[in-house]
């Protein structure tokens, strides 16, 4: 997500990351950061530019190092220009067809959408939500078995809201909110599945099939994993502390190896707020207030404003956490904690149950990527913790993987880490284990269902690495490298910096990436699953600061704000931005035009750009088909630079997709290439 503009209609919003405040260095003594600042920055774009690549091969699980030929290059396309055009830009011989926009009817009744707002909160249940973020295609199979590239099904994560445009004038800016419009918010939250065909003409639509289906913030799911039960889970809706509802803020992604998406709720905690005069430190660790804010709401939109009488079924005030609750049934002291989680989906199984995976953590899940699975070996997974100063975390499952009988029991049970980067190059993943490292109860962990639900304070106490907002990971299908963006930290001082996070402060982002010792260790218990090496692949920026594998940029790849990435099968690194809209084409963030997606080589350091979006969008989630001949890449919340004066005077922003004077919608484009090639390649 972005972080909103000034507007005061926008600014009611707060949609700004989290923050972690702590005032503590991170990272080694203050003189050892300033050395290895120095001493990297004197390397001129990186330490890590040798380092990776000179690392000795042995003892990685790695089956094959990057391609060693920096001369060749897997991209085919010609890089195109910056441009802050209100439409979709891609190289010449590419096509691009809008697919599936906010508001497109899916499922049940398949209610036609109303392009002024008027559609009602049980008609947007049934249609696609707003701000398209991370995605996966389940891809259908033929007669043999084998994987289709022309049908499949489309699961994507809706972020979050434009209230402006989701209702007809706007949401109802008072003490009380009336309880069908913050409804349909709700419904126009969460994920969407969709079963989609390619036609004989080469478009792709939507198939009425019994699987499409709308998961909003409603939707009944279980908890599961050693959270499930714990009290600091029950609430009035749930005493056993199992059940809970609905999913939200819903960024990036996963998918796993036997076929269930994973969607990971990020700013969840700006929807939450508490009316006990003392603060709660454990809440407020998660960027949940106690501090009244406009109308006296205590959270970003006063989802829990809704009056008694509206709400039978707690399911507004629920977002109440007060503690000090008069009525057992209006106790929702809990209520945050059954969000923050990453939520498996069948989305095979439109009556399946959405699963909470506690043991994979609880924060601002960005998302999550598996290394690629191996029969007999620990599975292995990655998820960041998007806000200014928190972690990167691994999960590695106690049960080896074995295909025949892997599931979600496999996300049940394990060691969630946090990483921790030293100052030479090397890292080690740090344990968040109940009674080691010092997560005791002494220290405020009663069991390991406190040390999950408390990530964040469990990371603090161990030592880990604050990072400049963790966004999406990708790890390369061959080599097994893992990227990381960091998408940016206005708040990063130069005395806060270290090695890998060496800009303060570091408004334009960076990329890491790490080899592990061991990619997917012997077993669970194997001591090198904790040993990595790592460096900085890119520097995001402009001629003068950004660089890639130790590559100055230039006109045709300057970019800000890395927030997706995913690796093709071929290799290719696909890179999209969110430059936030307070920022988008202002000041020095004016030469990168409106919200882009490169793609890199990363063996030759080649990156290129390959799309630029509409007006006040970013380009979020990005997957392809197996025969890498079609893409599928989200356009979310286009126009959000539309001020509220502006929006009553029909004066918006952006009309993408459908044109002036028509609201705009957030989509997913499906790019191909006029002669049918491999997207990106040659
Ligand atoms: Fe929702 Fe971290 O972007
Ligand atoms: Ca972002
Ligand atoms: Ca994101």
């Amino acid at each position: 997500m972005t972080q909103s503009g000034t507007d005061p209609a926008r600014e009611s919003l707060d949609e700004a990351a989290p923050r972690n405040h702590r005032g503590a260095a991170d990272f080694q003594t203050v003189l050892d950061q300033a050395l290895s600042r120095r001493s990297f920055m004197k390397g001129s774009l990186g330490i890590a530019v040798v380092g990776l690549f000179g690392l000795p091969l042995g003892g990685c699980a790695s089956r094959a190092p990057l391609r060693a030929s920096p001369a060749a290059s897997l991209l085919g396309f010609k890089p195109i220009a910056t441009s802050t055009a209100d439409t979709v830009t891609v190289p010449p011989g590419y096509r691009v067809q809008v697919l599936l926009p906010w508001g497109e009817p899916i499922c049940g009744s398949y209610p036609a959408f109303d392009r002024d707002g008027g559609n009602s909160a049980a008609e947007q249940a049934e249609q696609m939500g707003m701000h398209h973020d991370g995605m996966h295609f389940f891809p259908a199979v033929d007669a043999r078995g084998m994987p289709r590239s022309d049908a499949g099904l489309l699961v994507m994560n809706h972020e979050y809201i434009d209230w402006l445009f989701l209702h007809p004038r706007g949401p109802t800016l008072s003490a009380l909110r009336p309880a069908q419009e913050v409804l349909k918010e709700m419904n126009a939250h969460g994920v969407s599945v969709s079963s989609i065909r390619r036609g004989p003409d080469g478009q792709w639509t939507l198939v009425r099939d019994d699987r499409n289906r709308r998961i909003t913030a409603c939707t009944p799911m279980t908890i599961a994993g050693p959270a499930r039960g714990h009290v600091l889970m029950q609430t009035a809706y749930s005493s056993e502390g199992t059940r809970a509802r609905g999913t939200m803020n819903n960024c990036s992604h996963g998918f796993t190896p036997w076929g269930t998406y994973l969607t990971c709720e990020e700013n969840w905690s700006n929807y939450f707020g508490y009316r006990d005069a003392k603060a709660r430190p454990e809440l407020d660790r998660y960027g949940v207030s106690n501090q009244p804010g406009r109308f006296g709401w205590y959270s970003s939109r006063g989802w829990h404003a809704v009056a008694a009488g509206q709400d039978p079924e707690a399911q507004f005030r629920r977002f109440d956490a007060t503690a000090s609750a008069a009525q057992a049934d209006a106790d929702f002291r809990n209520e945050p904690n059954t969000f923050g989680w990453i939520v498996e989906i069948d989305p095979q199984d439109p009556r399946s149950t959405p699963v909470k995976r506690t043991a994979l953590g609880r924060f601002a899940h960005e998302g999550i990527v598996f290394q690629p699975p191996q029969e007999g070996r620990p599975l292995v997974t990655y998820s960041g913790d998007d806000a200014t100063f928190e972690y990167i975390y691994k999960y590695v499952s106690r049960q080896p993987y074995r295909a025949a009988d892997a599931g979600g029991h496999l996300l049940d049970d394990g060691t969630l880490y946090v990483a921790r980067f030293e100052p030479d190059g090397r890292g080690r993943w740090i344990a968040l284990r109940h009674g080691e490292n010092g997560l005791t109860a002494g220290n405020g962990f009663r069991d390991q269902g406190e040390v999950l639900i408390h990530a964040r304070l469990a990371a603090d106490l161990v030592g880990a690495t604050a990072m400049d907002r963790p966004e999406w990971g990708a790890v390369h299908p061959q080599s097994r490298e893992v990227y990381f963006t960091l998408s940016n930290n206005s708040e990063r001082t130069p005395e806060r910096t270290d090695a890998a996070n060496p800009r303060g402060s570091n408004p334009f982002g960076h990329i890491v990436r790490w080899r592990e010792d061991a990619a997917l260790p012997a077993s669970a218990d194997d001591p090198a699953v904790e040993g990595f090496a790592w460096d900085i692949f890119a520097f995001a920026g402009d001629e003068q600061t950004g660089s890639v594998a130790g590559r100055a940029l230039d006109a045709s790849n300057i970019f800000a704000a890395p927030d997706g990435l995913w690796f093709d099968g071929d290799g290719r690194l696909w890179i999209q931005c969110d430059v936030s809209n307070s920022n988008v084409n202002q000041g020095r963030h004016a030469r990168f035009g409106n919200n882009q997606m490169l793609c890199a080589d990363p063996a030759s350091g080649d990156l290129r750009r390959f799309l630029v979006g509409p007006v006040g969008q970013e380009i979020t989630g990005v997957v392809g088909t197996p025969d890498g001949r079609t893409l599928f890449v989200n356009v979310q919340h286009p126009g959000e630079t539309t001020g509220l004066e502006d929006f009553r005077q029909g004066r918006y922003t952006s009309h993408w997709p459908d044109g002036a004077p028509h609201r705009p919608r957030s989509a997913c484009l499906v790019i191909t290439r006029e002669d049918a090639g491999v997207v990106g390649g040659e």
